[in-house]
């Protein structure tokens, strides 16, 4: 069944050698998705040497780790690390067909990374963020063919999230968007369609949640009572370590872009500096030592 406001699947692009922008937690994640799934060439860059090689390092540990869990053959894992490399210079862009930016949450910052990857990308290659929360309309605005961006939005951890956002901004193509469903159905994923809005659904619930715990706080609740209060509903994890999950300056930059466009029903936290100082360490150090979660 063809899932809700995906255009026809045959216009869907092929997909042989992936570029990723970035080597950082989401990037590097999102490199090993694409090789595990698709088995095609992923590249990565970032800013230094240093950067991709950790990224490198990141990805290739994990592969080891699914041969030492039996789920991979060691042979297959060297054959995938084979596939995955990483450089400083965008130039390894010029023969991907889809290329996916997770950098900084920053308008300026992908701005910029996309003008340097379209000065090389093949002006066909399809181009995708990663983002949280910005406009995706705003970063097509100086592209030469902002026709082909899409949003393409996941969840950390990249590998047992199920979800992807796709979101389509008003210049995005049937063809870019069918693309963009079938990739997420080769990479295992569940594809949602979405409005290019602030923080599109799912952070705009979840930061929701996260804010009126980090609220109760701040109006004096003790912070264990606070991220413990919902564990009756079967969360997965506590909201504050969830957000140390997401990382704290993600989640800030995210509550602010939903402050820029809902007003009051999203703000940062008075106490949010506090919390990250004392009670979300102290909770997660009683945590790795016993499970307790006291302040
Ligand atoms: N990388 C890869 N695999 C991981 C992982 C990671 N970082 N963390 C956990 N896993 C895997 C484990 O290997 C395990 O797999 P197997 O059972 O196959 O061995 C499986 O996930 C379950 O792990 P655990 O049993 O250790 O722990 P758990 O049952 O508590 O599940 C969890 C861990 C899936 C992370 C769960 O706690 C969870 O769903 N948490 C909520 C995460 C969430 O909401 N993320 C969204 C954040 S918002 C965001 O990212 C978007 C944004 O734009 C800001």
């Amino acid at each position: 069944k063809r899932p809700a406001g995906a255009p026809d699947a045959s216009l869907a692009l092929p997909i042989n050698k992936v570029g990723v922008v970035g080597a950082g937690l989401m990037a590097s994640q999102l490199a090993l998705l694409f090789v595990t799934n698709l088995r095609v060439p992923v590249v990565i860059t970032d800013m230094d040497q240093e950067r991709v090689d950790k990224g490198l390092s990141y990805i290739r540990g994990e592969l080891d780790k699914s041969v030492a869990k039996g789920r991979l053959h060691g042979e297959a894992a060297e054959q995938l690390k084979s596939l995955v490399s990483g450089s400083v210079s965008k130039d390894v862009y010029a023969d991907a067909d889809f290329i996916i930016e997770a950098v900084f949450e920053e308008l300026a910052v992908k701005k910029q990374v996309f003008a340097e990857v379209e000065a090389v990308a093949r002006p066909d290659a399809i181009l995708a963020t990663n983002t949280s929360s910005l406009s995706v309309t705003a970063m097509a605005e100086d592209l030469k063919h902002p026709e082909r961006l899409v949003g393409f939005h996941f969840f950390n951890p990249v590998a047992v999230m199920p979800l992807v956002e796709v979101v389509r901004a008003p210049h995005s193509t049937d063809e870019v968007i069918a693309t963009a469903f079938a990739l997420a159905k080769n990479l295992r994923k569940t594809a949602v369609l979405v409005k290019d809005s602030a923080a599109f659904v799912v952070n705009r619930v979840l930061l929701r949640l996260m804010g009126e715990v980090s609220n109760a706080f701040d109006d004096g609740t003790d912070a264990a009572v606070a991220d413990q209060a919902l564990d009756p509903m079967g969360l997965p994890m506590t909201p504050f370590t969830l957000a140390g999950v997401v990382g704290l300056p993600v989640a800030q930059h995210v509550t602010e872009s939903l402050h820029a466009a809902f007003g009051d029903r999203f703000r940062v936290s008075a106490n949010q500096q506090t919390l990250i100082d004392n009670g979300v360490k102290a909770l997660w150090a009683k945590d790795e030592n016993g499970g307790q979660h006291v302040p």
